[in-house]
């Protein structure tokens, strides 16, 4: 694969317009705060001499203690081959399979311990607790289904585009089981990205539900899967069928029709699969279990491709280690199964060591923001994993509500944004009542698991840093020339991976060649070389490291957007607003927001000759719900009379992000037309 190293232009381009890292916070740092004794006293990890056997001399042989937690029908021969930089290929040879390991070794033990809470929102419908031995049988009769019914077998692709309710795992878990790759797309999202995503994966079947409860209301979801089949038909792909769960089994709860012969009740068809057992596929350990489409800097979305060896002992040791499971423990990750926080530490980590895990079906502050401390307090939750967005939400609404309820938190975790150390300490004293430990887990859809985060029981916490790199990763900080930061230099550069790790992704799907430009060709020593040590990894964020090794995160390098721990690209939102034929020029920015991180600004300019109009703004703010789904909704749409433009007639994202944050644009006297940024300050919030 040739590596063409980014021109300086593009490399300039990708730090002048580094908007997120250029406003992000830069807190000043904190003291530490020790692990509880109690919680030390009980913790799975405790020995300081991992950090020493997981250094880079022993490096890949460490990571068989990752892959020695799970059940393998076959063990592997070689750890790591890197013959083909950067593919690197771990547990080569080993034959395995990610359902049984989640499922059918819990048997014996843990038959009639619950594997799934599922909560729903309407707090007048009972949780259900799916033991093992249910999910064994849900599992093994759905996947029948798919192999009789669909005729899926191993290496086939099913989107998923489910709600989050108990049958979300038991579907992804079916697909393990005959070694489908499943490709579960974020249940908000919009029907046409749904479709995107059918047609770029070219599954067959696609999987869904015909509604579910959000704030409140029962959504039609149904609607959305017509939307999608249209959607990949436009691009030249057909889907054979689409099977559709029922939020209420008995009960079809959606104004939309199924159509003949395509759409089917799985809670229908199922009565014909009772008692059906399915003979677990032994997989070779590099074979794709899932794909996850994210956000990049392009337009177009990206399937993360992971494997099934590689990411399952990669989630299964940092869930035993990082977050602290043991199978007696309640364990409830609030992040959606539509994101790899929900593939990794909802279902795959936890359920591989036969923990409880909680699928919560609604929004955190609804009724009310006394809900989730209700849950736990009910359920005897002992483990809490959220969000930045989701705890500043919880604190606004409801800064007392924790004290009112019993829950005993002994672990707690954030992920997915930097968080503020008010916010932190809030979450530490008031919702963990001053004895939880808390880990700050940073790590990125491509990654599959955490790549840096303190060892609860081993390291202290501080506030607002993630931590150093988890046991077995060795992060570096390079400049923008390329060169290595100092350790703890406490200057901000671009966070990197020295080595590959089991959890990565193994490529973008049907696309090596970004996978390899994206990722590793910035950075690379010699695109020749066959060494690993050549091949750093390049997250996109921006990061310090402090003088104890702790990493802080500053935020994307790129265009991508973190709005409310989800990843946008701005490019998306633009060619959505571009969808509107008023349209001919777009710009998104980020904006600092309370609650969210980041929301979304969307600056247009419309076709010679028509006039801005509140009519035209709402038109554009839709087209971006149906074309990405509601949580890419722009917080303004601003139309200006011309863009803040180069001479050379590149738009000037930098200044409309400075307008937006009410902060000073610089000297604009270079631009081409210097004269509209008085107007466009005067057009913005
Ligand atoms: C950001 C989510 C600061 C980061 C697991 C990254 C964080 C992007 C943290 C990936 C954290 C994630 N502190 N920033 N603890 N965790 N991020 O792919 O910018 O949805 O690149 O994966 O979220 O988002 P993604």
């Amino acid at each position: 694969m040739a590596v063409t190293k980014p021109r300086r232009e593009a490399r300039e381009q990708q730090s002048a317009e580094v908007s997120e890292a250029q406003i992000a916070v830069h807190w000043q740092e904190e003291g530490y705060y020790s692990p509880p004794k109690k919680f030390v006293a009980q913790a799975n990890l405790t020995d300081k001499g991992i950090l020493k056997r997981f250094s880079l001399d022993r490096f890949p042989r460490y990571f068989e203690e990752f892959a020695a937690l799970l059940d393998w029908y076959k063990k592997w021969d070689k750890t790591l081959d890197t013959s083909k930089p950067p593919f690197w290929r771990w547990f080569v040879g080993g034959r395995i399979n990610a359902c049984t390991n989640c499922v059918d070794r819990h048997l014996a033990k843990h038959r009639n311990k619950t594997a799934i809470h599922f909560v729903p929102e309407p707090e007048s419908e009972a949780i259900q607790h799916v033991t093992y031995q249910e999910l064994f049988v849900r599992v093994n009769e759905f996947a029948a289904l798919l192999r009789d019914f669909c005729g899926l077998k191993a290496g086939d692709r099913a989107t998923l585009h489910m709600p989050m309710v108990a049958e979300l795992p038991i579907t992804m878990l079916a697909c393990a089981r005959l070694g489908v790759i499943h490709s579960q797309v974020f249940s908000g999202f919009s029907g046409k990205a749904c479709g995107d995503r059918v047609s770029d994966s070219e599954s067959r079947v696609l999987i869904t539900m015909d509604a579910y409860y959000r704030a409140g209301k029962l959504l039609d979801h149904k609607e959305k899967a017509d939307i999608a089949v249209a959607d990949a038909a436009k691009d030249g792909h057909k889907l054979d069928k689409v099977l559709v769960w029922q939020r209420h089994p008995g009960r079809y709860s959606s104004p939309t029709k199924l159509a003949e012969g395509r759409d089917f009740t799985v809670n229908d068809l199922l009565a014909k699969y009772r008692g059906k057992r399915v003979e677990p596929v032994r997989l070779p350990a590099e074979a794709p279990l899932f794909l996850m489409y994210t956000s990049g800097t392009t337009g177009r979305p990206k399937g993360c491709q992971h494997s099934i060896g590689g990411y399952l002992a990669y989630v299964t040791w940092t869930s035993k280690n990082i977050q602290d499971i043991h199978p007696e423990d309640v364990y409830w990750c609030m992040a959606d199964i539509g994101w790899i926080t929900g593939h990794s530490y909802i279902v795959y980590g936890p359920l591989a060591l036969a923990a409880s895990s909680v699928v919560f079906e609604g929004v955190p502050t609804h009724p009310d923001a006394g809900r989730p401390w209700r849950i736990a307090e009910e359920l005897g939750v002992n483990i809490f994993h959220t969000s930045p967005t989701a705890i500043r939400a919880l604190r606004k609404e409801g800064p007392d509500e924790p004290s009112k309820y019993n829950h005993r938190f002994k672990h707690m975790t954030t992920v997915g944004e930097p968080i503020e150390p008010a916010v932190w300490k809030w979450y530490h004293k008031v919702v963990g009542k001053g004895e939880a430990v808390i880990v700050d887990t940073w790590w990125q859809t491509e990654n599959g698991g955490f790549l840096c985060s303190t060892v609860p029981a081993i390291h202290k916490m501080k506030p607002g840093s993630a931590g150093p790199g988890i046991p077995g990763i060795h992060p570096v900080i390079y400049d923008d020339d390329g060169k290595e930061l100092r350790a703890g230099s406490g200057k901000a550069g671009n966070i990197c991976i020295r080595n590959p790790w089991p959890g990565s992704f193994q490529t973008i799907w049907k696309d090596p060649n970004r996978f390899v430009q994206q990722y590793y060709a910035r950075y690379c020593k010699n695109p020749k070389s066959k060494d690993w040590r050549d091949w750093p990894y390049m997250a996109g964020d921006g990061a310090v490291q402090a003088k104890d090794g702790y990493y802080r995160i500053l935020g994307r390098i790129d265009d991508v957007i973190n709005v409310a721990g989800h990843r946008l690209g701005t490019k998306e939102i633009e060619s959505a607003a571009l969808v509107v034929p008023e349209v001919v020029e777009a710009a998104v920015v980020p904006v600092a927001d309370p609650i969210k991180g980041k929301v979304p600004d969307l600056y247009v300019s419309l076709k010679t000759g028509l006039k801005a109009s509140e009519e035209i703004a709402k038109k554009i703010s839709a087209a971006v719900v149906s074309e990405i789904g509601a949580i890419a909704r722009p917080r303004q749409v601003i139309i200006v009379p011309d863009m803040p433009k180069t001479r050379s007639g590149k738009i000037m994202r930098r200044v409309l992000a400075a307008i937006s944050n009410h902060q000073d644009p610089g000297d604009v006297s270079t631009l081409a037309n210097p004269e509209v940024v008085d107007k466009i300050k005067e057009l913005a919030r």
